[in-house]
């Protein structure tokens, strides 16, 4: 039987997660195919593909392997089961939340996230979670296990680093796991921020450069952001709306490949 879903994700000590199967055998079918056999009395197969083929037995009882995306929605699934999950179409993630209009999210920031939209995309993303975590435009979160960066600082912004998105340190390359982006959107948005609108292209170019490989930005505007297609393609896209006569927003999924950043 082919598993699917979600299979054994178990924290470790160091923090990632991994699937552990216990004495899992590789099975090469070709050249450049495999099967990987979990042997725990069933023979049941849980994974087929092209990527592992390097990776001998004996690496194979501590085979880590990235979350699907459709593992991903599933953990969504699981986290929030009466809410419409987001699904996999052109393998990419797909999804429309409608997030509501709860104010209990006490900021008074203009633009401040809605309440429980970080829950949500985080639920998706354990794994990264557990990595090096960057919040940019981070406006008046609270501080946490994640670094906060913002151009300003006052009394609803306290930023762990104070500084332009369009320039981040340099010594941050390759450094995280993921990034949270929720940028102003428009200039009048800018003003009210009190800072120029930031170029979005420049901003993930920089995101790309500071990202590691397989790292994920996950970027909230009203816009579907350019970005270089080699560096940083498109994993997944869902629609944000809060309620009545509030903007709509979408939520873009990227994914840090290997390629050298231009
Ligand atoms: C939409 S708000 C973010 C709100 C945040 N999600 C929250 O929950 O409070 C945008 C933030 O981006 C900051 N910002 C604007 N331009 C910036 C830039 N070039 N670099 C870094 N931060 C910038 C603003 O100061 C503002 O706090």
């Amino acid at each position: 039987m082919v598993k699917t879903g979600v299979l054994d994700w178990v924290k470790g000590d160091d923090g990632v997660f991994r699937r552990q199967w216990t004495r899992a055998e590789i099975r090469k079918t070709s050249a450049r195919r495999y099967q990987l056999y979990v042997d725990n009395g069933t023979g049941e197969l849980v994974a087929r593909g092209s990527a592992v083929t390097s990776v001998d037995k004996a690496k194979s009882q501590s085979l880590v392997m990235p979350l699907t995306l459709a593992e991903r929605c599933d953990l969504y699934k699981q986290a929030f089961p009466t809410w419409v999950a987001p699904w996999i179409d052109h393998n990419r993630i797909n999804g429309m939340w409608m997030i509501g209009a709860d104010y209990r999210n006490k900021s008074k920031l203009y633009g401040a996230y809605p309440n429980g939209y970080l829950k949500r995309v985080e639920s998706m993303v354990p794994d990264l979670m557990s990595g090096n975590v960057l919040h940019l435009f981070a406006g008046s979160l609270p501080p946490g296990d994640y670094i906060r960066v913002d151009a300003m600082r006052d009394d609803q912004r306290d930023p762990d680093v104070q500084c332009d998105a369009q320039a981040l340190p340099a010594h941050w390359t390759g450094r995280f796991d993921l990034i949270f982006a929720d940028p102003p959107y428009s200039k009048e948005d800018a003003t009210e921020y009190g800072h120029p609108m930031p170029h979005r292209y420049t901003v993930i170019k920089e995101c790309a450069r500071v990202l590691k490989p397989g790292g994920w930005l996950i970027w909230l505007d009203t816009q579907w952001p350019m970005h270089a297609k080699v560096t940083l393609p498109l994993v997944g896209q869902i629609g944000l709306v809060r309620s009545t006569q509030h903007r709509v927003r979408l939520i873009s999924m990227f994914e840090r490949t290997a390629a050298a950043a231009p």
